[in-house]
């Protein structure tokens, strides 16, 4: 920084402009590059130090010796020099320039928040109910500790009964001085909350079920010991077999496609009679038999059937603890279908994944093709 003032060439005003504009120039550009503080110090010193700073000698060179006449324009002028210096030390003390010198680089990529997803089972899950809200079902859910009795005895498993060595499971320890049918168990399949729904509830019923559900099988591609379903159930005056075929048809066309086929083979189940297993035609090829379909063309998804007797019996021996008239669910006036299906294996086929334990590996390379 100079300390010399320039030389004054006259009091006349195109004088004194240059004179001052020199000094003006001198502070602007000295301001650009105030990056610390203690830079700024020495800006503050070098213009309006008490002894040497550049204003007090621009007054003693120039001001003090001045003609009477050139005082004021002089000193106009003066006083916007000094009003810059002080606009340039009153600015905020953190510029651009001095942020980067203190070690923050504002050319950095910002932090990157992925806004999460809806796992797709339960994606899944939501496409299915919503294919049943659509004809006017409503949701219930369940506890996923049971007891035997929703589990098995009130759906006509009796005890001991072969049927339930299929749905094999885990026990809560600890409970062989409880009734059979007070002992705890993980549920096997969405069922139980059939019971529960037509306990506290009198027909028409239509509801789906959602949810988790455990038996003791090996994992492998295809099983896993926790999965899920969706149950369904319909309980009115009149309700047939055509019924239960008409509403699982609609429902694979919505899911699947308007070309799909559906066929009903005879199946067993404790609390249905008759009963079914649903097949599809082969999404992958259309019927004409593939890889997929194991050459078949058809491809089975899921369990069905009319509400067995026995069902609403046990139901009816629960209500009328409460009410010993009850008669709500007299097989002789109503009728009713349930059935259940696989989550994983819709997801299975709607996503093409041949590994059921991807879906709960937890690998963001995997969920993230569903985002
Ligand atoms: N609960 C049966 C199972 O898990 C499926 C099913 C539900 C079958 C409803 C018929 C009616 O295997």
């Amino acid at each position: 920084m100079t300390d010399t003032i320039p030389q004054l060439t006259g009091y006349d005003e195109p004088a004194l402009d240059a004179a001052f504009a020199t000094l003006s120039q001198e502070a602007t550009q000295q301001a650009a590059s105030l990056a610390t503080e203690e830079a700024r110090e020495n800006f503050r010193l070098h213009w309006l130090g008490r002894k040497q700073g550049r204003l007090k000698l621009v007054s003693d060179a120039w001001l003090k010796s001045a003609p009477i006449e050139a005082r004021k324009p002089l000193g106009m002028r003066f006083n916007l020099l000094k009003q810059q210096i002080e606009q340039v030390l009153e600015a905020p003390a953190v510029s651009l320039t001095s942020a980067h010198v203190q070690g923050i680089d504002i050319s950095l990529p910002g932090t990157n928040r992925q806004p999460g997803i809806a796992h797709p089972l339960l994606n899944t899950m939501h496409e299915v109910v919503r294919v049943f809200h659509h004809l006017g079902y409503s949701t219930n859910l369940g506890p996923q500790v049971e007891s035997d009795f929703y589990n098995f005895e009130a759906l006509n498993f009796p005890p001991n009964h072969p049927a339930r060595d299929t749905q094999d499971t885990l026990q809560i320890a600890g409970q062989q001085s409880r009734p059979s049918r007070d002992r705890l168990l993980m549920r096997t399949h969405t069922s139980p909350v059939q019971i529960r729904t037509m306990i506290a509830q009198e027909p028409p019923i239509r509801i789906v079920i959602p949810g988790k559900v455990h038996r003791n099988d090996a994992a492998d591609a295809t099983h896993s010991p926790i999965f899920h379903q969706i149950e369904g159930l319909c309980v009115d005056t009149n309700i047939t077999f055509s019924d239960l075929k008409g509403t699982l048809d609609h429902a694979m066309k919505a899911l699947f496609g308007s070309a799909v086929k559906t066929r009903f083979f005879p199946s067993f189940f404790p609390f249905t009679e008759p009963s079914a297993d649903v097949q599809i035609s082969c999404i992958f090829c259309g019927g004409a038999g593939c890889r997929k379909c194991k050459h078949s063309g058809w491809i089975e998804l899921l369990g069905c059937g009319m509400v067995d007797p026995a069902v609403f019996a046990a139901v009816t021996a629960e209500r009328r603890k409460i009410n010993p008239d009850d008669d709500a669910y007299n097989p002789e006036k109503i009728t009713g279908f349930a059935f259940g299906m696989g989550v994983e294996r819709i997801a299975m086929m709607l996503h093409g994944v041949s590994d059921i334990g991807q879906f709960y590996s937890g690998d963001m390379r995997f969920l993230e093709q569903f985002a």
